[in-house]
This record gives structure tokens, sequence and C-alpha cells, in this order.
């Protein structure tokens, strides 16, 4: 997809179809036919411009036949970049169905801002989403890709052109983490994990380095390495090393992604029913891989060290046990009060790994980590746990800016309690209560202090309702989040403006 800008009186090659935002109880800018269908429609109270509302339809004018979209912006006063996002998104999926590969995106004159083209960009290559590899081809398939989109604007500027480039960018990311979260355990492996993440190194220029089960067992990361044991395949620890800021080569920020290909629970087996979408257990893997690859292809000034130790929690004879005592990287010793708290016990490794092997100076974990966060906040929103505020408030604002709903859950010190075990220095499960909180306080007792943000997107990662941005299932939550927090770090990191 392609995009162009055009100021209003520019001469362009009219599109197939036009979108045309709107505002609500609004007089559009628009003129000619496209109005008088307004008109009509506003009379009969089809179409009022509320938030989400849209309308299809084909009119005459100037003797050729010609498509409009018009797609409600709700309130000129409380619109957000988010809502015109969705409207652009309605808008191309209805160029799909109807056939127009080329599309006018007619963008109201109250609408101004770069976060605005931004959004726009990255709502186009969401909306065209689909994962579709496994399906034959439908002979009755009426869907056509947007090939062009003509911005048209009275405010053709450059900046917004390249916000909504970026946009796009990031929407591709997104759609990358999107497939790997769809794609089926039996058809993706932790190497073939690794090997996505040694890809996404060799298109970016970055450092990837994939570490095999001897060089993870000299590590001692023996936590990781019991959850990958009833599996027949090879656990995968994965290093992504982004270095976009040579000027300060020990601020390091870590980030590290849950990467379970497959979760059956081990031995604590699960119910058929929620073990169905158990191969989204990568979310927080996929999420890292994406912004990283995001970072490393935008040239942020930053430096960021991506670590995913990707296994299987499967069940079989060669699996650990409840009751088991484990030890870890960092030295702690842990009791398996149930195998399919697995998600921890690899994060233990990681994070420890992050702070102690490569100096990470922030770290941040983001995992499918428990059931209790989404029955918590429900399937929207990611649950937050942080013992420093300082570092969770600049990813409570990231998560804003990236349009990803995030709600921070307390971390009082006698949650800490749930942790304990009889017989070690730590137990993976806290019991009935608070077990949100608990799991993300496990990956906390692993970071050596660090500032340390706990991300548990088991809710959001995955949808069963459809809109214009998301297909049913994988959502690619997370990279929005991540690639905005790397953002403002580089931002805030810049140089004084010396004139
Ligand atoms: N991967 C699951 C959490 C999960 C549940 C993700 C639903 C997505 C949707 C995790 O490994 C898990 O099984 N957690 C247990 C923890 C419990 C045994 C303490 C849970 O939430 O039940
Ligand atoms: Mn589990
Ligand atoms: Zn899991």
């Amino acid at each position: 997809m392609e995009i162009k800008l055009f100021g209003t009186k520019d001469v362009r090659r009219p599109g197939d179809l036009q979108i045309l935002p709107v505002f609500a109880e609004e007089e559009p800018t628009f003129e000619g036919e496209a109005r008088e269908l307004w008109k009509e429609l506003q009379k009969e109270g089809v179409f009022t411009g509320k938030a989400g509302q849209t309308h299809s339809s084909r009119i005459r004018e100037f003797g050729t036949y010609r498509r409009v979209f018009l797609a409600g912006l709700g309130d000129r006063h409380t619109v957000r970049p988010e809502t015109f996002g969705l409207a652009v998104a309605a808008g191309v999926r209805g160029a799909m169905d109807a056939k127009c590969p080329v599309v006018d995106l007619v963008v109201p004159r109250e609408i101004t801002g770069t976060d605005y083209y931004r959004e726009a960009g990255k709502a186009m290559v969401l909306a065209g989403y689909r994962f579709d590899r496994y399906k034959a081809p439908d002979p009755d398939e009426s869907r056509q890709p947007v090939e062009l989109v003509q911005l048209v604007t009275v405010q053709p500027e450059e900046a917004n052109l390249l916000a909504a480039h970026g946009g796009m960018t990031l929407g591709r990311w997104v759609n990358r983490a999107r497939d790997l979260v769809n794609q089926p355990a039996n058809r993706q492996s932790p190497s073939d994990l690794a090997e996505e993440a040694l890809r996404i190194g060799r298109e970016t220029g970055m450092d990837v380095e994939v570490l095999g089960e001897k060089k993870i067992a000299a590590l001692g990361m023996k936590a990781f390495l019991a959850v990958a044991d009833a599996s027949r395949q090879e656990p995968a620890l994965i290093v992504m090393r982004y270095r976009g800021d040579e000027e300060h080569p020990e601020r390091i920020l870590g980030l590290a992604g849950k990467g379970i290909v497959y979760d059956t629970g081990g031995l604590s087996l699960k119910p058929t029913s929620g073990m169905l979408t158990m191969k989204t257990d990568m979310a927080g893997a996929a999420a890292v891989m994406g912004a990283m690859g995001m970072a490393a292809a935008e040239g942020l000034r930053l430096n960021i060290t991506a670590v995913v130790a990707a296994c299987e929690n499967a069940m079989g004879p060669s699996g650990y046990r409840p009751g088991d005592i484990l030890d870890t990287m960092a030295g702690k010793t842990v009791f398996v009060a149930n195998t399919d708290a697995e998600g921890r016990l690899t994060l233990a490794d990681a994070v420890y790994y992050l702070s102690s092997v490569e100096g990470a100076e922030w770290i941040l974990d983001m995992a499918t980590l428990t059931g209790a966060a989404e029955v918590a906040l429900g399937t929207t929103v990611a649950a937050g746990i942080s013992t420093d505020d300082g570092f969770y408030g600049q990813v409570e604002e990231a998560a804003r800016a990236g349009g990803e709903k995030l709600w921070r859950l307390p971390a009082f010190d006698e949650y800490k309690e749930l942790n304990k075990a009889d017989d070690a220095d730590l137990s993976n499960a806290g019991g009935r209560t608070a077990g949100a909180i608990t799991a993300g306080l496990f990956v906390g007792e692993f970071t050596e202090g660090k500032p340390w943000v706990h991300l548990d997107i088991a809710g959001p990662s995955w949808t069963e309702k459809p809109n214009p941005l998301q297909t049913k299932g994988a959502t690619g939550y997370g990279v929005s989040l991540l690639v905005s927090l790397a953002q403002s770090l580089a931002v805030s990191r810049k140089e004084p403006d010396l004139d």
C-alpha cells in the first residue's frame, strides 16, 4: 500500500472510493453529490456522524460513478486520534469490500496534528490484516487490497506525510507480531521463533544471538530448562541487541517477552477449553520482537536488549513435577506448586540474565502470565505491576501514546508473602487470591532491584470480537506501547539545543 498527500486544490486522479470522515451534528465541508447524500441520510436519521457509524454508497457525479464512505467521528470537541483511526480503518475495509484499489481520504479541516496522521497510517495497515495462509483461496472472494491512499488535506505538509508513513511502518510490525501469535504451535517451535528473530536482525542490521540448550545450561538457567523438559522441542534463548546510542553504552533498556510456544499446563494439565488458545502464550515475545524490529528499522537513539526464553510447556515423562524444587540462575530456589505457573519460571531466568549478563538499567517484562489478570481487568486492558513509580509512569504514558490500555495493580509488601514456600526461597504459585499480582511480583524477585515494570497481557493479546482494526485472533497488543516507550526514552535523552 502506498500513500500520497494532496492539498484540497491539487490536481489528482479521483479515487475509486472517497472516505469522508464527518463529525456528529455538524455540516461537513465537502460539497456536490456527497453532500446531498449526507443531507438525505441526516434527515432520515440513518447516518448522524456518531463515532463508529459508517455508510457506504455509490453516487454519480460529473457523469461517472464513484463510491463514498461516510465515517462518523462523533463530537468534534472530544475527537481523538483513535476515533479517527477507527474511521479510517472502517473506510479501508469498505474499499476492500467494494474492490476499490485507489482511495481518497478527505481529512476534515478540524483534524490537525501529526498524531492523527500517524494513527491514520497505522489504521490503514491494520485494517488490511488477515491470517489466511492455511485457507484455500475463495473463488467468490470479493475483497481486493487497497493499493493507494490519497490523503486530501488543507495541511499537505511533509511532517504529516512522514507521520503517516511512520504509522504504516508501525502497523506492519504489529501485523508481523500478530502473525507470530496466530501461528499454531505445530508450525512454530522455539527454533522457528528464534529463526524469525534472526530474520528481523538481518533485515534491520541488528545483532541477534540464539543460545541452545547447552549454553542455557551453562548459564545456570535451571528454572527455564525445567519448563522445557517435557517437550521434544529444544528450548532457545533469543537475545536481540539494538544499539542506537553509542555515546551511552551503559544505558540499556531490557525487555523480556514470555515465549511459551504452547502451554498445556504440564502435569498440572489444563482442560481442553483452557488449552485451545495456548499457542498465544508467546504473545509477549512477539510484541517484544516486533518492537525491536521497529526500533532498529527506525534507528531510534537508545540501546535496547531483548530476551526471549522460548520453549514449550508440554506434558510428558521427562517433565518437571509439582513438588519439585528448582534452582534458578539468580541462585534462589523455587518450589513448584503448579507446573502451569511456568511463565514466571522462564521469566525469572530471563530478567536475571538481562540484569546480570546484559547489564540492563531498566527492565520491562511482557507476558501472557495469568488468567487472573484477564478476570480482573477484562479482555482489552493489560495489567501493570511495578515497584518503581517513575519508570511505571513512563510506561503508562507510552501506553496512552500508543493507544493501548493499561491499568496498574497494587504491589504492597504483603502480596510478596504469598510467594513464600516452606522448603524453598519462593513458590511459583501464590494461591487463590491476587493471582496476577503474585505472578508479577515473583518475576520482580529476579530483577536485582533495577527499575522494573511487569505487563500481563493475557487479556488484550487475543480477541474474539473483531472491529475494523482487528480480526478475530491475535491483536498484536504491546508493539505500539513498546515502540512509544522506546521513542520517549530516545527523545528524553536528546542533547540540549545550543542556539
Ligand atoms: N499462559 C497462562 C495464562 C493465560 C491464561 C494466558 C489465559 C492467556 C489466557 C499461564 O501460564 C497460566 O497457566 N497461569 C496460571 C497460573 C496459576 C497456575 C497460578 C493461571 O492463570 O491459571
Ligand atoms: Mn501455564
Ligand atoms: Zn503460560
